[in-house]
């Protein structure tokens, strides 16, 4: 079985991104053969800055095996060591349908922000299809904001089969539903570009005051307070044991404890649950050419799977 993610490096990895993708990826390490990116291309679609761009890829591939990614079990790799995939893109773009496109939510939303309207934004599901086709991909873990990514990605592959025989393995979701969507700061979906992150690695005094920050309601300390609308709760949730989390429950229900001292709690757990990464990290950054000699391995193997599949392609639409 194939396994496949990618992330994209345009800022810093926080615990969304954590629980969402980065935690149920590491565990299907245990099922399968893994293929794990850094999403170079996607990010150009949002970040033109290349001194940021270089940085925060090597920084993704130092988070993502601090936390856990075994690279013995599967290949870390940049997107751009298989362009491969570009022309893999071109191809499913000739038989894209724009109204598949434009129903793209993520589209919508990105431009409600003030992203510009690119052609490269409008297709970046084309690209994220071919990311997922061109290893034959059967599981693809993700957080809920990307399901209909991989719904367009399946009927890319459908349409392509239909049109020039069976090409494709058609891709499954894996969505935690438990974690599906990590609230941020402000009780939306946590987001990079959102500013409502609380990093992976972020440092003690900057993190202390970003849980600090939570917004909460205006109950008093002694009124009885609802668990399950509270930020504070569901993060709590993700590093807490049951007992532990049963404990807050109760105390939040019979008043008498402000959110000041449940966000206390929150920030000693959540520390507290990344210490052992936080060490690996360091190991990992005092060995110097490990990076580099983890994403060339991931490369290569990457690039065995990807000439196989073009090939096949290749041959089926008539370019060879
Ligand atoms: P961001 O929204 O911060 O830019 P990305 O779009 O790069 O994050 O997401 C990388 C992965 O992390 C995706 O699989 C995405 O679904 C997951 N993810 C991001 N934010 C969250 C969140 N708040 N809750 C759950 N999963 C998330
Ligand atoms: N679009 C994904 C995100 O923003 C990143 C990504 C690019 C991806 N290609 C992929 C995820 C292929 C899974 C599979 O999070």
């Amino acid at each position: 079985m194939r396994i496949l993610s990618g992330i994209q490096p345009s800022g810093v990895l926080h615990i969304g991104n954590y629980f969402g993708m980065m935690q149920p990826a590491i565990a299907l390490q245990a099922e399968g053969e893994t293929f794990y990116f850094i999403a170079e291309y996607h990010a150009l679609t949002s970040l033109r800055d290349p001194k940021a761009l270089r940085e925060n890829s090597r920084r993704v591939a130092l988070d993502f095996l601090a936390c856990g990614l075994n690279p013995d079990r599967g290949a870390l790799f940049r997107q751009s060591d298989v362009p491969q995939v570009a022309e893999l893109a071109w191809i499913l773009s000739t038989v894209a349908p724009m109204g598949l496109l434009e129903r793209a939510h993520s589209y919508k939303d990105k431009l409600a922000r003030g992203l510009s309207p690119t052609v490269g934004l409008f297709s970046y599901p084309v690209l994220m299809a071919a990311d997922i086709l061109i290893y034959d991909s059967d599981i693809v873990p993700v957080g809920k904001d990307q399901k209909q990514h991989i719904e367009m990605t399946r009927d890319l592959a459908g349409k392509m089969n239909e049109q020039f025989g069976q090409i494709f393995k058609l891709p499954e979701p894996r969505i935690n539903p438990e974690t599906q969507v990590v609230p941020g700061l402000d009780g939306q979906k946590m987001s990079k570009s959102y500013g409502n992150n609380i990093d992976i690695f972020g440092d003690e005094k900057e993190t202390r005051k970003r849980v600090m920050s939570i917004v909460t309601d205006s109950t008093s300390v002694d009124a009885p307070k609802d668990p399950i609308k509270s930020t504070i709760f569901q993060l709590y949730s993700l590093f807490a044991s049951k007992g532990e989390i049963e404990s807050m429950r109760e105390r939040f229900e019979k008043g008498g404890t402000g959110y000041g001292d449940f966000k206390k709690e929150l920030f000693e757990k959540l520390w507290e649950y990344f210490s052992p990464m936080r060490k690996r990290r360091k190991e990992i950054l005092a060995d110097k050419l490990y990076i580099d000699n983890v994403l060339a391995r991931g490369a290569k193997r990457a690039n065995e799977i990807a000439d196989q599949v073009m090939e096949r392609v290749r041959a089926a639409v008539g370019l060879r």
